[in-house]
């Protein structure tokens, strides 16, 4: 049976995006923005972004879409059936992590488009009487169980079928949707009066503010961001055609994570300013802040269904990439029909995501190295495996791969001119720049 594929350029183009596009850009980037020194972090974050991250996304395409095959059998075949096979391995076991308590949060978003719709939650509603609202909510046990449930539902349906079937379909609709909903938020939230003071939160530059640690942070966040050292990118190049180039891809992605989150920082800052509130960062900006904003504002209702619509769709689009790289593995190499697949993963993320929820409430006294079990999770992946993931990856395609064959794929054979000319700076960033950025920044999460 042949390999499913993307069935175009826009196609795989949208869904890489998406997996791109997701809560970190919707609830970290704005706040990390204004909290170390406005446009100073944006230029901080767009240099690292292309310096550091496009090589190590470049890295995951070049073995994607050279051995067309899930991420473990990639490594091994690669690397002619060496141990790097259980990098691969390990590639699959981290975004399995990740989707466990992205969906925790997939879920909220899935109870508040529902509370959103029927205008009582978010029209003339206290701060205080909000703030209780989320508190109840998330420390109680069955609701936020059902919208867990829920949400990996939703992405298991749509990964179940198929690459050009499901995700990509599903990406054409939602992702120019998502664009245009996240939009309109941020055309109107600029004409708010007062909404310049979120605007001067984002955007006035204070070099001041730039430290050691807002390094970290931005490297951190666009690791997270575009998804990178979880075997997503390798995975859904797998899919992407020989002729496509790898080069427009990456870039196209990286630019549009980029856009997508300032847009994400102009819809909800200004907004956030205009009612006089300060800006938190996380769930609380999200789930307790915006919706009293949400409350405030003319036609706030309607803006609020909006919002919440395109936070679930931002988090789907991320969370079937992520489902969808252990799937592959297991359809490929365990020979498990895809349907089965897709079952037993959600039984599994369903059991870890229920920890993480329940670590809010019933079980919020169990702690793992002194964190609650989400926070564990959440910790133990954004500082530690992603960035591992991450080193391994350029590790292995600037270490163990050759020289030509890494050329070979990034040039389509050296057909593409633009490409042959940049290969010799993406080489050196990929062999040496990259691993010591990351690991200095690995050894700086760890201590
Ligand atoms: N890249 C995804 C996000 O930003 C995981 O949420």
């Amino acid at each position: 049976m042949s390999r499913d594929s993307f069935g175009s350029r826009f196609g795989a183009l949208l869904a890489m995006a998406g997996s791109a596009v997701g809560l970190g850009n919707l609830w970290r980037f704005p706040y990390l923005v204004g909290e170390n020194g406005g446009a100073a972090f944006i230029i901080l974050y767009i240099i690292l972004s292309f310096v550091i991250c496009l090589p190590i996304f470049i890295s995951e395409f070049v073995i994607g879409r050279r051995s067309q095959e899930n991420a473990y059998s990639a490594f091994r075949d690669l690397s002619g059936g060496s141990a790097w096979r259980w990098v691969g391995l390990f590639t699959i076991f981290v975004p399995m992590v990740v989707l466990s308590y992205y969906s925790v949060i997939g879920g909220w978003s899935v109870e508040y488009l529902l509370k959103s719709c029927t205008f009582s939650f978010t029209v003339g509603i206290s701060q205080a009487a909000i703030n209780t609202f989320f508190v109840d909510f998330v420390s109680s046990t069955w609701g936020p169980l059902a919208a867990h449930t829920a949400f990996l539902l939703l992405t298991m349906l749509i990964v179940v079928v198929g690459i050009k079937d499901g995700i990509e379909r599903f990406s054409k609709v939602m992702m120019p949707l998502l664009f245009l909903m996240v939009l309109s938020i941020a055309i109107y939230a600029l004409t708010l009066p007062g909404a310049k003071a979120g605007v001067d939160y984002l955007f006035n530059p204070d070099f001041s503010k730039l430290t050691g640690k807002s390094c970290a942070a931005a490297l951190g966040q666009a690791f997270f961001s575009l998804s990178l050292g979880f075997g997503t990118i390798m995975t859904y190049a797998s899919y992407v055609d020989k002729k496509e180039n790898i080069l427009f891809h990456s870039t196209a992605t990286a630019a549009s994570d980029l856009m997508f989150a300032l847009i994400a920082g102009l819809a909800i800052m200004p907004a956030v300013f205009a009612f006089g509130i300060s800006p938190q960062a996380g769930p609380g900006l999200v789930f307790e802040t915006l919706p009293y904003v949400f409350g405030q504002m003319p036609a706030g209702g309607l803006v609020a269904i909006l919002f919440f619509l395109a936070l679930l769709v931002a988090a789907l689009t991320s969370s079937i990439s992520m489902l969808e790289v252990a799937v592959a593995y297991l359809v490929e190499e365990k020979k498990i029909p895809r349907i089965w697949a897709c079952v037993i993963l959600f039984v599994i993320c369903w059991v870890v995501g229920a920890l993480c929820s329940l670590s809010f409430g019933p079980l919020s006294s169990v702690k793992i190295f002194g964190d609650g079990i989400f926070d564990f999770f959440d910790n133990l992946s954004s500082n530690i495996l992603m960035t591992l993931g991450s080193l391994l990856t350029v590790l292995f395609v600037g270490w163990r791969l050759k020289k030509t064959d890494v050329y070979d794929e990034f040039t389509n054979g050296g057909t593409l001119s633009r490409s042959a000319r940049i290969f010799g700076v993406l080489w050196f960033l990929i062999r040496y720049i990259c691993p010591l950025a990351i690991a200095i920044i690995f050894l700086s999460g760890l201590f």
